[in-house]
């Protein structure tokens, strides 16, 4: 019986130390057995039975949920995410928000996506405003193909994939806005992460001893390549906004800071 299968599933991610477990039985059964799976009253058959248990040993070793089933939601659209490449958070949508907030009165605006990973931020933007060109880099080759998988997913013709470090981008461009969640992780702090963000490529993580090497230098590279009233939307760590946005009023910017759902400064703002 399903049930049977579902108590020694628990008890399998209680073992392992996984949080949120009814979260991610309810997401594996659905994905093997189907939405109304709660329901059923016959035993899973062996193939879902087989799919379902090689989904739990790999959660049971604290691979993340959204590498196991391959994609993931973000705001209305689902990206192609696996090892290699930094997942979505739902945080970071945000971040897209006031990005698309900016360039309401902006006709054809050119958007630099830095550090694209799945490319959720530009292919998101992208696609809300189809009359803009998003330029979305990622340095990682592992996440590039995600960036690339996901453009094509979206069938989208205005997002245009580099596979650069952002720091020597050859491009000569301006753009009208600069969005930016970099790794932002204090080096140190790395290894005390949750075992499942460990599974996300350290490229993706490290921001550095103090966290803010990126948005030191993104600030320093790319201030020039802003369109006169251009503007900088960034993500930022718990913690972060004011040292960001010191750095960008030192730079000359006005600064403003948007609160995430759990009330913590998440995205700083500059024009
Ligand atoms: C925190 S992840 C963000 C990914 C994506 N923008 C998102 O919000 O989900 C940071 C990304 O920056 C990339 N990255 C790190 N250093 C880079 C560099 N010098 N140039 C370009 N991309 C870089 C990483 O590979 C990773 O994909």
């Amino acid at each position: 019986m399903i049930t049977k299968l579902y108590q020694e599933a628990k008890q399998c991610l209680v073992a392992a130390g996984v949080d949120s477990i009814e979260f991610d039985l309810r997401v594996i059964f659905e994905e093997c057995v189907g939405k109304d799976w709660w329901f059923s009253t016959k035993p899973p058959s062996e193939e879902q039975a087989k799919k379902i248990n090689e989904m739990l040993r790999k959660r049971a070793h604290r691979e993340p949920l959204q590498y196991i089933l391959g994609s993931w939601d973000f705001g209305e659209l689902s990206f192609a995410v696996g090892p290699g490449v930094f997942i979505p958070r739902p945080e970071t949508e945000i971040l897209v928000l006031a990005g698309l907030e900016a360039l309401k009165n902006v006709q054809r605006p050119v958007v630099f996506d830095l550090c694209s990973g799945s490319g959720c931020v530009g292919i998101a933007m992208g696609k809300k405003r189809p009359d803009s060109t998003v330029y979305s880099i990622e340095k990682s080759k592992e996440a590039f193909k995600y960036l690339e998988e996901n453009i094509r997913l979206h069938a989208l013709k205005n997002v245009m994939p580099f596979n650069e470090d952002i720091f020597s981008f050859s491009q000569v461009l301006t753009a009208d806005i600069i969005v930016a969640n970099p790794p932002y992780i204090k080096t140190a702090e790395i290894a005390e992460l949750q075992k499942e963000v460990l599974f996300e490529p350290r490229l993706a993580l490290d921001g550095g001893e103090d966290g803010l090497v990126f948005y030191k230098e993104i600030i320093k590279s790319y201030s020039h390549r802003l369109e006169f009233g251009g503007c900088f939307a960034f993500e930022v760590g718990a913690q972060q906004a004011e040292d960001v946005s010191a750095l960008l009023k030192k730079a000359g910017f006005k600064t403003r800071q948007i609160k995430d759902l759990n009330g913590i400064h998440r995205v700083v703002f500059a024009c």
